[in-house]
């Protein structure tokens, strides 16, 4: 059906320079991000991260962001073992330690150049979008924008590292649990080597390094600066680890390129304890500790992050790099939300984070009637994190294929 808003902003458009029409699109596109966000109490707790991600453009300028964080540290005095699931993953996590380092191949000659290497498939990039904004690429150019792509997604994996550094040690603070400090521990430790091992490969083998995307900054301000142990619990163990695990599953399948896949498959494995510490320990919280007005307010805010998180991965940064002189920043980000690559992303994203949100309490029938007029009921019933060990995650796949139903979103 014929959006009424969006044909005269069409009109108005048509026939401006590329630049100023690229402005416009921005500041309605950020507009429609606050509108999107239906429920006024999440719209309200991420306004002011809003205000400095896409308005003041913090994520932007500098060379660091103060986020001012108030949360109460918990202290305990009873030093008794009290959850022995967390206890096991501790001594789990102790145990399958790597060095970020001496245990990955860094001898490796990395170079777009090799195409027996290949760092992501020709697939990956949107090509046929590519040629449909009259440009052409020469053989190495498409190498060399297929490696930007990759730079792009490594980078932003770099930044999400980062926020998970702060997040875990935050929550180690925070949690009431003695076991689940022990634990906390550990993932502090995994977080820094992988904020080690992605900057090393971003530094020394592809030599390039993105700026922070807007939308990866708000949620992960909104998260620093969030008082409450548990959203913040929800919104780095649930909802930005199960978009890592997607992510570094996709592009672990699809590099060819030895030593990346050596170091997704390391990460994947510490991050799936990650997102088994989180589900248990929400899962306890939610159903036993929150009154069933908190539990709705956690569950609305997971939903709208959710949504935020589907829509606003556009690889926008790669686009004023290659394409800003030839379309605008609007037909390109239509392309974004079409391309199969991306729609296979988001779909092993919310195969991951549907069943985590069910297994937690978090997906009563209230909000299955949202998930389901937003099309994601079709993940409920899978695996969630207790039930999904490090080896399902780093299964090889045989091929590029597409799944049935991304495949159709595709057209
Ligand atoms: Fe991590
Ligand atoms: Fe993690």
């Amino acid at each position: 059906m014929r959006n009424p808003v969006k044909a005269p902003v069409d009109t108005m458009l048509r026939g401006l320079p590329i630049k100023a029409q690229n402005e416009i699109h921005k500041t309605l596109d950020n507009v429609g991000t606050m509108l999107s966000v239906q429920n006024p109490k999440v719209a309200a707790s991420m306004a002011p991260s809003a205000m400095r991600g896409m308005v003041l453009g913090e994520g932007k300028h500098g060379d660091h962001v103060d986020m001012k964080a108030h949360h109460s540290a918990h202290y305990t005095l009873s030093y008794q073992g009290d959850f022995v699931e967390m206890y096991e993953l501790y001594r789990r996590a102790v145990s399958k330690q790597w060095d970020g380092d001496g245990d990955l191949p860094w001898g490796l000659d990395v170079s777009p150049d090799n195409p027996d290497a290949q760092i992501l498939p020709r697939s990956f990039v949107p090509f046929d979008a590519v040629e449909g904004f009259g440009v052409k690429l020469t053989a190495l150019e498409e190498r060399r924008l297929t490696w930007d792509v990759a730079a792009w997604m490594l980078s932003q994996f770099m930044h999400g590292e980062q926020g998970a550094l702060y997040a875990a040690a935050q929550v180690t603070e925070c949690v009431q649990w003695m076991d689940g400090k022990l634990y906390g521990a550990t993932q502090v430790m995994d977080e820094g080597r992988h904020l080690e091992v992605f900057l090393r490969y971003l530094d020394t083998k592809l030599e390039k390094i993105y700026t922070v995307n807007d939308n990866l900054f708000i949620i992960i301000d909104d998260l620093m600066t969030d008082g409450r142990w548990d959203i913040k619990f929800l919104g780095m163990q649930i909802m930005i680890e199960g978009l890592a695990l997607g992510a570094f599953t996709t592009m672990f399948q699809q590099t060819r390129e030895p030593l990346l896949k050596q170091l997704l498959k390391m990460v994947i494995q510490d991050e799936a304890r990650h997102v088994h510490y989180g589900v248990l320990a929400l899962r306890e919280h939610i159903t036993k500790n929150i009154s069933e007005r908190e539990r709705r307010e956690r569950e609305d805010w997971a939903y709208e992050v959710a949504l935020l998180m589907r829509n606003r991965f556009k690889m926008r940064e790669v686009y004023e790099e290659w394409f800003s002189h030839k379309v605008s920043l609007k037909t390109w980000d239509e392309e974004m939300m079409r391309s199969p690559s991306m729609l296979k992303f988001r779909s092993i994203m919310f195969e991951r984070l549907i069943p985590n949100l069910e297994y937690i309490g978090l997906m009563s029938d209230r909000i299955k009637d949202h998930y389901e007029k937003s099309g994601l009921t079709q993940y409920l019933g899978g695996k969630n994190a207790t039930q999904l060990t490090e080896d399902d995650l780093t299964v090889e796949s045989d091929d590029d294929e597409l799944p049935a139903e991304v495949r159709e979103l595709a057209g």
